[in-house]
């Protein structure tokens, strides 16, 4: 076939598929627009009523011309209250998408979660976000669960000054609070972040204060409502390390003096050694391992976690080249029908060609997916 015929017979294929994921789309979208959906609808049981947060099997996919992208692939997590899980994995395996579909922020029509549950233990009474309706979520969000971005400037707005930023972050999310009252809660925050000079920052504009200055007035504003999850995604990445030291700290001090729990999202193993009380491991769109952070740094067990861990600097200790796994992350449109690793692990076995290994408890704590650990049962 001439170059020609093949971009037509290419084109004619991105055609067939943009019609077939209208039609899919459709679906997901009408759901979404149904009005005054019964709350018998969306309440529902939480496993263990300790967590706050518990996710099953979600699958979150975007359905684009060049194919689907299946970018959360049956991930399955929970957040016990008061505690900090950290999400690891590299660039692309679906952490943002995971905090977004928690949020139900991931933009349609294309991007749809299309199965799974989210259950959030609200005072309410326990709710499933996926099925939950948009109005009720606009209430959870910022108000109940709050997010915090990697890159502050993209969600500060340049035209206005901090302080009336957060003022109007309070006066949105804490209607208890008194107009004449705002600024005062204002400073409040910018004080518990740990900015000294409140007032003078109050009147500045985002472009005025460093990088690190504007993570932390991100973080007073995520937290103007007393939050019970805050989802924290790459807090750190775009800082220099000390500011990053400091940043952390103040998540760790904050999460004590409101009593929230922290979902936190990083490829910094470094970060999540000092943060975390449980980790889980994510690759191409699927949880590979879980446990406590003991489990996961000191006894890892998926050939992958042990990559990361490998790849991952260490004071005082002199290498000639840091270690990398080699190969790449499969291509989220054609994911293979074999565990998504083989490609690049050095202890495959034969059955490793066989299905896609299922996530399986190892010990109290821990979980792994991945067919060595079928052996060892058999
Ligand atoms: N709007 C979108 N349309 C199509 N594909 C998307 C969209 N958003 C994300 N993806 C794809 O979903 C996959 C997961 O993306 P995600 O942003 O969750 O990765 P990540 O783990 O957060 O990576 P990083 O560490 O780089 O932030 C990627 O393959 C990405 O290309
Ligand atoms: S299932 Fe096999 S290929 Fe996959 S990580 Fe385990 S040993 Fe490696
Ligand atoms: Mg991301």
């Amino acid at each position: 076939m001439g170059d020609r015929a093949v971009q037509k017979e290419a084109k004619k294929r991105m055609r067939e598929i943009a019609k077939s994921n209208r039609a899919i789309v459709k679906k997901f979208e009408d759901e979404k627009k149904r009005k005054h959906v019964p709350k018998l609808e969306y309440q529902t049981e939480m496993h263990n009523p300790n967590n706050i947060l518990e996710i099953d099997n979600l699958h979150t996919y975007f359905y684009t011309d060049m194919g689907t992208v299946k970018s959360v692939n049956g991930v399955t997590l929970e957040i016990p209250q008061g505690k900090t899980v950290a999400l690891v994995g590299e660039s692309g395996c679906g952490k943002s998408v995971t905090s977004l579909s928690i949020m139900k922020l991931v933009r349609g029509p294309s991007g749809q979660i299309t199965n799974g549950q989210i259950r959030y233990n609200r005072p309410t009474g326990p709710i499933d976000i996926v099925k939950t309706p948009i109005s009720q979520m606009q209430d959870i969000r910022g108000n109940e669960i709050s997010m915090i971005f990697q890159e502050p400037m993209t969600s500060l707005n340049p035209v206005f000054r901090i302080g009336s930023q957060i003022d109007e972050a309070i006066m949105i999310h804490r209607p208890d609070i008194k107009k004449s009252e705002v600024k005062k809660q204002t400073i409040k925050m910018l004080e518990l972040v740990g900015i000294a000079r409140a007032e003078g920052i109050y009147k500045s504009f985002p472009h005025e204060l460093s990088g690190g200055m504007r993570q932390r007035v991100m973080i007073a504003m995520s937290l103007c409502c007393n939050p019970r999850l805050i989802i924290a995604d790459e807090p750190t990445t775009a800082l220099d390390v000390t500011i990053q030291a400091q940043v952390l700290e103040l998540l760790r001090d904050l999460k004590t003096k409101i009593d929230a729990s922290i979902l936190l999202i990083t490829h910094d193993l470094g970060v999540v050694a000092e943060m975390a009380d449980f980790v889980v491991v994510m690759y191409a769109g699927k949880i590979v391992e879980q446990g406590t952070a003991i489990d996961v740094f000191l006894n890892p067990q998926h050939p992958y976690t042990m990559g990361l861990i490998k790849s991952k600097p260490v004071v005082n200790q002199e290498v000639d080249r840091l270690y990398s796994i080699p190969g790449q992350v499969p291509n989220p449109v054609h994911l293979p029908n074999h565990c998504f690793f083989k490609d690049r692990c050095d202890k495959c076995i034969e059955c490793c060609s066989g299905d896609i290994p299922e996530l399986r408890q190892i010990g109290q704590s821990h979980k792994v997916a991945c067919h060595l650990y079928d052996e060892e049962e058999a």
